[in-house]
């Protein structure tokens, strides 16, 4: 059989983002033994790593990287001491992350907020509202809205006045293309969570703002092509009071780019850990595939970097995302869930998912599940 190759750019970035990167190739270095395919891992700086390397969050040569690959695998960015005396435009979230972003119109952003049932007690609901399990997927808009509208500025009026502006603007066109990424994942994911139709729970604030109208009007007509899935509209401020409610409810959420920012946040905290999420950042699709950047949900997390403290399951999963998105390599993509659900199943703990109460369980550093998951891998699991 013949191999396949992939082009893959590794920007481990600052904080957790090396440690948690080396056990996401790892990872991959095991799928290569399991499966025929290759994968070429060039690594390259971002963020703070991109200016003491070369003197930009995102160096041209890490860009170039990039646009010769078929995706990018992307740790995390940003040390909020280090920001002081960085013009803000310059800075690692938004001359890099956003940037990166931007230049390849990675418009859809998926999240996969799930709990595993082995780390229930790592969800700070209680139990009884856990309902029949938390499997929820995040479809946030990443190129619009307020983050990237025009003008965006800040004025000094004068007098120690300054005013600040950012804009909210979406088209038609815009909206459609990532409710199609929604509607189409709802029928992908199918029954999950026990639900006899897909659902997609479309979220905005259509009672106050412009934006929600049209958000609201041009969703609901773009589910009239997907009969087989449910769609509702829910109020931002409501979802958010409802998915600590009752998260069991949702099945895809549809949001903006603030409150899919947000939202997945929040989202994300009912997994147990930030540490256990990834996401995929999409653009278009052309001839078949499709470019994307891969990240954990998680940040950088200077407070237990190099310490062998992190949890590497978040950026694990973005690689194993990037193989179902980017190369379609499904196959690969469920071993490495599987494997990660081993890893759980075999009472392996890194700090953040430490059940004090399961004396079975036993804690690891992020090199020990790394290996664990790997072995697991190997071993067919
Ligand atoms: C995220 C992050 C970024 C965002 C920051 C780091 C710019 O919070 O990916 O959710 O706001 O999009
Ligand atoms: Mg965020």
């Amino acid at each position: 059989m013949s191999l396949q190759t992939f082009n893959i750019a590794a920007l481990a970035g600052d904080g957790i983002g090396p440690e948690v990167m080396s056990e996401a190739i790892k990872v991959l270095r095991a799928v290569e033994g399991r499966f025929p395919v290759r994968f070429n891992i060039t690594e390259a700086p971002v963020g703070w790593a991109g200016i003491d390397a070369a003197g930009k969050a995102l160096p041209e040569s890490t860009l170039a990287l990039c646009k010769k690959s078929d995706a990018i695998l992307f740790g995390s960015v940003g040390l909020p001491n280090r920001d002081p005396g960085v013009p803000k435009d310059e800075r690692p979230e938004r001359a890099a992350l956003m940037r990166l972003r931007r230049e390849f119109e990675l418009f859809a952003n998926l999240r996969p907020v799930v709990l595993w049932k082995e780390l229930a007690h790592a969800c700070p609901l209680v139990k009884e509202r856990h309902g029949n399990g938390i499997d929820i997927l995040v479809v946030r808009e990443l190129t619009g809205g307020l983050y990237f509208g025009k003008p965006k500025t800040t004025e000094n009026l004068g007098n120690s006045q300054s005013r600040a502006i950012d804009t909210m603007v979406y088209t038609t066109s815009e909206i459609e293309r990532i409710a199609h990424v929604a509607f189409r994942a709802a029928e992908g994911r199918g029954k999950s969570g026990g639900r006899p139709r897909p659902k997609v729970t479309s979220i905005d604030k259509a009672n106050v703002l412009e934006n929600g109208v049209l958000w609201r009007e041009v969703v609901a007509k773009t589910g009239e092509q997907y009969p087989n899935v449910d769609l509702d509209h829910m109020l931002v401020d409501n979802a958010a009071m409802q998915l600590m409610l009752k998260p069991s409810q949702f099945d895809v959420l549809l949001c903006e780019n603030l409150f899919g920012d947000i939202i997945s946040d929040e989202a994300a905290a009912l997994a147990g850990s930030l540490g256990l999420v990834p996401s995929a950042s999409l653009g278009h699709e052309k001839g078949g595939r499709i470019f994307g950047l891969f990240e954990p949900a998680g940040g950088t997390a200077p407070d237990i970097a190099s310490k062998d403290l992190a949890n590497p399951i978040a950026q694990i999963l973005s690689a194993a995302l990037m193989l179902q998105y980017s190369f379609k390599l499904g196959d690969a993509c469920n071993a490495i869930v599987a494997a990660v659900g081993k890893a759980i199943a075999s009472g392996n703990r890194t700090g953040d998912i430490l059940d004090p109460a399961n004396l079975a369980a036993k804690k690891v550093g992020t090199q020990m599940m790394g290996d664990e998951i790997a072995a697991a891998l190997r071993n067919g699991h």
